[in-house]
C-alpha cells in the first residue's frame, strides 16, 4: 500500500503533481474526449482546497521535434478545459523548466494551480533508463532535466496512471531525486491500483475476462496472467483467428499471426474449456465502412475476412457474462472504428453493463473498450473504467511499475 494525498499536509507547500492529461485533440486543437481531465479533478480539488500551491505537469502525444510541435502538442486546450471544470484560472506556463517555470511557481499563492507546458517538448523526458545505463551523456541529460522539475517543489504526487508503465523523467527520476520529501499517489492512481490490482488478485467468482484486439502478440502477457486467475476467457477481435487457424480452421483472409500458432495451441491446451473462441463472425471482402457484410460460421471462405464476432457468439458470451461476479474487459471484438463491424463490441459493452446491474464488479481496461462504453452511453453502469491504455494492460499482466514502487509506503 502506498501513501496517498490523504496522508500529507500540503498547506503552503509547492506540490508537483504528475497527471496524465494526454487527451485526444482534433485538427483544430479541440479536445474530443476529456475523460482523463475529469478523472484528475478529485486530486487537484483536494490539494487546492488543502492550500497547496499546485504545479501540474503532463505529456501530450509524442512530439518528434517538428517545427509545428509547439502548437500541435501544446497543453493550451487542456489548461482551458481544466480551468473550466475546476471553475478556477489555470494558467499554462509556456515551458516546463527554466525561468518561466521557476517564476510561475514563485508567484503561486496557497490554493493556486498552474499547468506546465508539455514535458515531452524535452527529449530528456522519454530517455529510457535502460539506454541511459550504457550512455553517461543520456543519463546526465535525463537527470539534469528531472532535477530542474524536482527543484520546483516540496512534495511530489503521482496521479498519472496512464503513464505509470513508463520510466519517463517526470514519472521516475523526479521522485527518485525528491527522496526525503513526501512522494505519494493521488486518488486516481489509488483507485486504479485498487480495481486493476486488488479486485483482480482476489476476484469474486465466477471471474470472466473478455479479451479482444487485433493481435495475440499484444495480449500474450495478459492472457497468460489472467488464465491463472479467471474462470473463463472470452476471446474476440482478430486475435481469435490466430487461435482458430492454429487449430486448422479455415479463416479466409482474416488477420492471423502464423508465428504464434504454436503459442496459441499451447495456451488453448493449458486453458482447456475455460478459453472460448467465436463460433461465428461478421465477414466481408474488405475492411471498408459500409461494406457488404455477412454472418458466417466456420470455415470462412477464402475471399472473406472476419471483422467482428457474430450473433451466436454475442449470445453465448452474453450468457457467460451474466453468471459472472467479476468481469474484466480489454480490447474490441471487431474493427470497432468501422461500421458495421462495431456491433460485437457494442453488444459486449451492453453485456458488461447488464452484468454490473446484476451485482458483478466490472473493470474496463481502458483504450478502445473504454471508448466503446462511452459511445454506448454506458459509463455510469460500469464499476471501474481505467484511464490507462498500455498501463492497464501491463498492470493486468502483473508487471511491476517502478514509478509506483518508488513512492512512499503507507
Ligand atoms: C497513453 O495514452 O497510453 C499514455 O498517456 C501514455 O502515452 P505513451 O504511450 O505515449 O507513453
Amino acid at each position: 500500500m502506498k501513501k496517498t494525498i490523504d496522508d500529507i499536509d500540503v498547506r503552503g507547500k509547492r506540490v508537483l503533481v504528475r497527471l496524465d492529461l494526454n487527451v485526444p485533440l482534433d485538427g483544430l486543437q479541440h479536445i474530443t474526449d476529456d475523460r482523463r481531465i475529469r478523472a484528475a479533478l478529485p486530486t487537484v480539488q483536494k490539494l487546492a482546497e488543502g492550500g497547496g500551491r499546485l504545479i501540474l505537469m503532463s505529456h501530450l502525444g509524442r512530439p518528434k521535434g517538428a517545427a509545428t510541435d509547439r502548437t500541435t502538442y501544446s497543453l493550451a486546450s487542456v489548461a482551458i478545459r481544466l480551468g473550466g471544470l475546476l471553475e478556477k484560472t489555470v494558467p499554462l506556463v509556456p515551458d516546463c523548466v527554466g525561468n518561466a517555470a521557476r517564476d510561475a511557481v514563485s508567484n503561486l499563492a496557497d490554493g493556486d494551480v498552474c499547468l506546465l507546458e508539455n514535458l515531452r517538448f524535452y527529449d530528456a523526458e522519454t530517455i529510457k533508463d535502460k539506454k541511459a545505463a550504457s550512455d553517461a551523456q543520456l543519463r546526465a541529460q535525463k537527470d539534469a532535466f528531472a532535477q530542474e522539475l524536482a527543484d520546483l517543489a516540496d512534495v511530489y504526487i503521482n496521479d498519472a496512471f496512464g503513464t505509470c508503465h513508463r520510466d519517463n523523467a517526470s514519472m521516475l527520476t523526479v521522485p527518485q531525486l525528491m527522496e526525503g520529501k513526501p512522494r505519494v499517489v493521488g486518488y486516481l492512481v489509488r483507485h486504479e491500483l485498487q480495481f486493476l490490482g486488488e479486485s483482480v488478485a482476489n476476484p469474486a467468482r465466477p471471474f470472466v475476462c473478455v479479451l479482444g484486439g487485433a493481435k495475440v502478440s499484444d495480449k500474450l502477457g495478459v492472457i497468460r496472467t489472467l488464465l491463472t486467475k479467471c474462470d473463463t476467457i472470452l476471446i474476440g477481435g482478430a486475435m481469435a483467428y490466430t487461435f482458430l487457424a492454429a487449430e486448422g480452421e479455415s479463416v479466409g483472409k482474416s488477420l492471423v499471426e502464423p508465428d504464434l500458432f504454436d503459442t496459441a495451441r499451447s495456451l488453448r491446451a493449458e486453458a482447456g474449456r475455460r478459453l472460448k473462441l467465436p463460433v461465428d463472425s461478421i465477414v466481408a471482402a474488405d475492411m471498408k465502412s459500409g461494406a457488404s457484410a455477412d454472418v458466417c460460421g466456420l470455415p470462412i471462405p477464402a475471399n472473406r475476412m472476419g471483422l467482428d464476432i457474430g450473433p451466436r457468439t454475442i449470445a453465448a458470451y452474453r450468457d457467460l457474462m451474466q453468471t459472472a461476479k467479476t468481469v474484466v474487459w480489454n480490447g474490441p471484438m471487431g474493427v470497432f472504428e468501422v461500421s458495421p463491424f462495431d456491433q460485437g463490441t457494442l453488444a459486449v459493452a451492453s453485456a458488461v453493463a447488464e452484468a454490473t446491474d446484476q451485482g458483478a464488479i466490472s473493470i474496463i481496461g481502458g483504450g478502445d473498450s473504454a471508448s466503446a462504453i462511452d459511445k454506448a452511453g454506458l459509463a455510469d453502469r460500469i464499476t471501474h473504467i481505467s484511464t490507462g491504455g498500455g498501463a492497464s494492460l501491463e498492470f493486468l499482466e502483473g508487471n511491476p511499475f517502478a514509478a509506483i514502487d518508488v513512492l512512499d509506503d503507507a
